[in-house]
This record gives structure tokens, sequence and C-alpha cells, in this order.
């Protein structure tokens, strides 16, 4: 379990633990809203088969207490710079200080390992909610633009 003690506006801690035999099915089924297809697929099932496939990429549960809220996905470039990708919250769980929390979580583990490697993730120019979260956690532009997407990277003062 990754555990920072941050909490939902509700005050549900969050936390970001594996995908197991147990919760895989409600973490297959975590939909972002209709409106927001346009940047992720409809269904966290399409990061769960990605992640399974790849080498790269390993997927989290998102928690709020004993409730699955979310996917998260994280990996190792070539370069060891820390990636953070496939971040949807439900539809019913948004705007309750979730995803804030879950990226402050993920992005501050992948700070601390060994080797100070830069903690890296991408977004779509025209993904508002995504940026702003992003940049209020400390995400900059690195003035990359990967796949359409805007690279940003963690920088902390
Ligand atoms: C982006 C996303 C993960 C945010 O999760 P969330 O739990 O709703 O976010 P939070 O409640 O923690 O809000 C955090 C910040 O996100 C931004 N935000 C969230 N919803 C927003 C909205 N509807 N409009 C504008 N900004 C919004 C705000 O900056 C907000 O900060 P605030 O709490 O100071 O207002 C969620 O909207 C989501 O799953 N979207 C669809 C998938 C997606 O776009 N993922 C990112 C791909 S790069």
């Amino acid at each position: 379990m990754i555990d920072s003690g941050l909490r939902d506006r509700a005050g549900r801690h969050v936390t970001l633990r594996p995908v197991d035999d147990d919760n895989w099915r409600a973490v297959a089924d975590v939909a972002p809203r209709d409106d927001q297809r346009a940047h992720v697929p409809a269904l966290a099932a399409r990061y769960l088969v990605l992640t399974m496939r790849s080498d790269v990429w390993t997927s989290l549960a998102v928690y709020a207490d004993e409730t699955v809220v979310g996917h998260v996905m994280w990996g190792v470039d070539d370069d060891g710079s820390r990636w953070i990708g496939g971040m949807v919250i439900d539809a019913t769980e948004q705007d309750r200080g979730i995803g804030r929390a879950a990226v402050r979580t993920l992005a501050d583990w992948l700070a601390a390992q060994d080797g100070g490697h830069p903690v890296r993730l991408s977004y779509h120019p025209d993904n508002a909610p995504a940026a702003a979260l992003y940049r209020s956690i400390g995400f900059t532009p690195t003035g990359t633009v990967e796949d359409d997407e805007v690279v940003a990277e963690l920088r902390r003062g």
C-alpha cells in the first residue's frame, strides 16, 4: 500500500494499492464522465489490459477508505524517469479531492525512490481540469510535446 496519510474532502483516507484477485473487477469498472472520454478510455479496464501486456507500466487501485474509486499507473522510462499515467477517478467520486490526494501520494512515492529520477506525466492541452490539478501539485511543462500531449515534470522548490 502507498499511503501519504492524505484524505479527501469528506475525510476519507486515500491510498493506492496493488490490483489483486479481490479488487480487479472494481478497478476495471472505474469510468470517467461521458464528456471526459475524449481524453481517457471509457473504462479503466483498458489500462488494466495495457499494464498486463506491458513491462513498463504498473496499475494501482485508488481507494477512499475501503472503496475502490479510481485507477492510476506508474512506469519507468529508458532514461530512468518515473511516469504517472492512467489517472481516472470514477465519475461518481469526482470533485471530492480524491484525484489531488492520489496524484500527490504517487508523485511523493516516486520522487522518494533511489536515484533522484525526475517524475513526469503528460496531458492533453484541452484537458483543463487535469492541467490545473497537475500544475497545482508542482508539475511544470517541460516544453516537450509527445503524442499531442504536454509533458510536465515535478518541480518543487
Ligand atoms: C482529472 C481528475 C483525475 C481529477 O480528479 P478529482 O478527484 O475530480 O479531482 P479533485 O477533486 O481532487 O480536484 C483537484 C483539482 O482538479 C481540478 N479540477 C477537478 N475537476 C475540475 C473541473 N470540473 N473543472 C476544472 N478543474 C477541475 C481543480 O484544479 C481541482 O482543484 P481544487 O480542488 O483546488 O478545485 C478527474 O476529473 C478525472 O478522472 N478526469 C477524467 C480522466 C482524466 O482526464 N485524467 C487525466 C488524464 S491526463
